[in-house]
């Protein structure tokens, strides 16, 4: 067991993140998960670095923050990780004429994981197995700073909004398994949320976005909706609410969906990134 007194909790220099040093997440005692508990969410995004997690370890530490989601089903309509429905992979690999994973090379552009459905994932954990040697960071951006930094005029706008967080295409560009694109925002598959949420266990209140293309504010028109939109995500993704990661294997972060929102950047495709996820319920 990694004993508490081991570990060391290190924020980063950025408004969101911390470093959590001096833990085996495969071997760890009670007190020393209710710290990481409690850095999760005092810093909406943790990083354990030299981890050697199989995936039934990963699996077994994400449990014991919550019950996990089932993967969403991959681009090309499989779930890849034989007995673990709740692994979804990422990954650019192509194995006999398949891809192994999601979300290719390209870029990923900010959300938050899976907020087109009623009831998303709390957080996510996001394992890296095998990273590509330049490219493929992954930023984050506080959602509470974006809510507190908003400018007033801003805030009693958006405030008692609902947005609809689109189910049409995931943060590759690539459209989810089984719907066709209409392009119209207003009757696009989705889920309304409130535009701005109070984190159930912090109390805090943040922006919940999810992702830009095909959002849409309901009651406004098509028009009102994309500009007070573009408005607000110029804000929320401004580079001083963000902190960037530049991974290397046995890298594991964990995010709150809540509160926070990521992307990816581009990479190399001759190059391979494989990274394993789970999601907590
Ligand atoms: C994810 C995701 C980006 C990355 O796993 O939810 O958006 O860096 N990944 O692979
Ligand atoms: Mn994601």
């Amino acid at each position: 067991m990694c004993p508490i007194s081991l570990m060391r909790i290190v924020p980063t220099d950025a408004v969101l993140g911390a470093n959590v040093q001096g833990v085996d997440l495969r071997a760890l005692d009670s007190d020393a998960f209710a710290a990481i508990h409690r850095a999760w969410l005092d810093y909406q995004v943790l990083l354990f670095t030299d981890q050697g997690l199989s995936d039934e370890d990963l699996v077994a530490f994400s449990r014991r923050f919550g019950d996990l989601d089932e993967a969403p089903v991959q681009e090309t309509g499989q779930r890849f990780v034989e007995g673990h429905p709740e692994i979804y992979v990422v990954s650019n690999v192509v194995r006999d004429g398949m891809p192994i994973g999601s979300l290719g090379s390209g870029e990923a552009v900010w959300h938050t994981d899976m907020s087109y459905l009623p009831d998303p994932p709390k957080a996510s954990v996001l394992y890296a197995l095998e990273v590509p040697p330049c490219g493929g960071d992954t930023s984050f951006c506080s959602m509470y700073a974006a809510w507190d930094e908003l400018p007033g005029r801003l805030r009693r706008r958006v405030e008692g909004l609902r947005v609809k967080h689109d189910g049409t295409y995931n943060s590759g560009g690539y459209t989810r398994e089984g719907v066709t694109p209409t392009g119209d925002p207003r009757t696009s598959p989705g889920t309304f949320h409130p535009l701005v949420a109070v984190h159930p266990e912090t109390g805090r209140r943040g922006l919940y976005l999810g992702r830009r293309r095909n959002a849409y504010i309901e009651g406004l028109s098509l028009e009102d909706s994309s500009a007070l939109l573009d408005e607000i995500w110029a804000q929320a993704t401004r580079e001083p609410l963000t902190w960037r990661h530049r991974w290397r294997a046995g890298d594991l972060v964990l995010w709150d969906n809540r509160c926070t929102m990521h992307r990816r950047d581009a990479f190399d495709p001759a190059t391979r990134r494989v990274m394993h996820r789970t999601q907590i319920k």
